[in-house]
């Protein structure tokens, strides 16, 4: 007889799709995701791959714990430099940073996540890292007794109080002498979820009344945003399968707006993947768009969001091109645009809240590097815009190595370029320039960081 009563050589019971793993593989597969992190992967990509064994009920507690792990890691890695006497080996260090993540922000009982997280370790130990379990034991046990004399011990540290890495800060404070502490902390949280409605598909109005009707709590944070109130799968969101609205930030939102389209204009989006800003221009205007990303892969993912969105739905057309925009000579048919959207590759620092890897995946060296990427294809694409048309330069970084200054380098030794001022109504009714949106959350402003620049073609 089985341990389930079943007799020998009968098959199991089928698995119940609502079933878990036990906690102890979750936090192993959070872990392991953790250590491709550690080694430079990206935590989105890392967790896609650590996850596909477990059954699908438990890919989403195991994502969670590792971005709480990954959002809180200065803190974490500063308690383990005071709780650990030796270096564990990899994957035991980041079971060690997943547990503690756990009881820091205590989700269930702490000797709950002990236990679990030990038993996560014995079964690591089988292979190289023997006898580790007891280690991890008493080192969580110890953060468990001693959690508050711990915490004071690491509250000077600046990395451990605003979870960014020591140059990331030094390079706030040097631009934001008084707002670095307030970008920081915003930084450190995560984001609500936020929509952007289709106005082909559905009015904002009428769709504020479907989230009601679907009991899901929502403020309206852009012509088109709804910030949801609680974390809520996309599967959940009323008309998302259908098009009807997608996932995008409140400041992404802006750029379609920027752009000033008009029906019949020719609009290039010269690094478009995976498409929020394209679909989001012409779900505002019947325009001809040229939508080109370097990633063959990632422009998939315009095609897909197209599709979903129903788009181009009115007298618009839409091109996407697997091109580099930095050498239009392969791609451009001559014809001058008359806008371009250059929302640039860039350090991602303004959307942290959203991707927090991109904090402990990006070098001090890396900002020098894009910027100089940055001007490089503003210059290869300004002779693409025709007389009076708009160039909005983009990206979603609070660097102003990466936005200011490549703008101001750009229209230095260039007489045919005018920088034009941009004016954004937030929804409080309020009017005001816009250049560099720095990440917040408020009741009307809810939104990541980024850097906008419209420059205008004189004849
Ligand atoms: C910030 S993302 C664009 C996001 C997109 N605009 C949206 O709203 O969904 C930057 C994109 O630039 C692409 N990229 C980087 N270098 C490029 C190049 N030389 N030519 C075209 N695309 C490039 C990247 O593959 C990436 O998809």
């Amino acid at each position: 007889m089985h341990a389930d009563g079943r007799q020998p050589g009968s098959l199991p019971p089928p698995r119940s799709p609502d079933a878990r793993a036990p906690l102890s593989r979750e936090m192993l597969a959070a872990a392991e995701a953790v250590t491709d992190l550690l080694a430079g992967h990206r935590l989105p990509d890392a967790l896609a791959a650590r996850t596909a064994s477990l059954p699908p009920a438990s890919r989403a507690p195991a994502r969670d714990m590792a971005y709480r792990t990954v959002r809180r890691l200065g803190s974490l890695q500063a308690l383990v430099a005071l709780l650990n006497t030796r270096r564990p080996l990899p994957r035991m260090a980041a079971l060690q940073l997943v547990a503690l993540a756990q009881l820091l922000e205590p989700m269930r009982p702490p000797a709950i996540v002990v236990d679990q997280a030990v038993a996560a370790a014995r079964s690591l130990s089988r292979g190289p890292g023997g006898g580790a379990a007891s280690f991890l034991n008493a080192t969580l046990r110890r953060f468990v007794r001693e959690r508050e004399a711990l915490l004071a011990a690491i509250a000077d540290d600046p990395v451990a109080r605003f979870d960014h890495p020591d140059w990331w800060l030094e390079r706030l404070r040097e631009a934001y002498p008084d707002a670095w502490e307030s970008i920081a902390r915003a930084g450190a949280v995560q984001a609500p979820l936020v929509l952007r409605v289709n106005r082909r598909r559905t009015d904002p109005d009428a769709y504020a009344e479907r989230l009601r009707a679907a009991g899901l709590g929502a403020r309206r944070v852009g012509p088109e945003a709804f910030a949801l109130d609680e974390a809520t799968p996309v599967e959940r969101v009323p008309g998302f399968a259908q098009g009807e609205v997608s996932v995008q930030d409140a400041g992404a939102q802006l750029a379609a707006h920027l752009l000033d389209l008009a029906p019949g204009q020719r609009v290039l989006d010269a690094c478009a993947a995976p498409g929020g800003k394209a679909c989001h221009a012409l779900e505002l205007a019947d325009v001809d768009l040229t939508a080109i990303d370097l990633d063959p892969e990632r422009c998939r993912r315009i095609e897909d969001n197209l599709a979903r969105c129903g788009l181009p739905a009115g007298a618009g057309s839409v091109r996407v091109l697997a091109a580099d925009a930095a050498r239009p000579a392969g791609w451009w048919d001559g014809r001058p645009y008359d806008r371009i959207l250059l929302d640039a590759p860039c350090s991602a620092s303004g959307i942290v809240r959203r991707h927090p890897d991109v904090r402990w995946l990006r070098r001090r060296g890396d900002i020098a590097t894009l910027a100089i990427q940055q001007l490089r294809l503003l210059e290869a694409l300004w002779p693409l815009l025709g007389p009076n048309g708009k160039f909005l330069y983009v990206t979603c970084s609070v660097f102003p190595d990466e936005g200011e200054a490549v703008v101001q380098r750009f229209v230095r030794d260039r007489a045919d370029a005018v920088r034009t001022p941009l004016e954004w109504v937030w929804p409080d009714g309020r009017g005001e320039p816009v250049a560099q949106l720095l990440p917040q959350s408020g009741p009307t402003r809810e939104h990541d960081g980024f850097f906008y620049a419209s420059l205008t073609k004189r004849q």
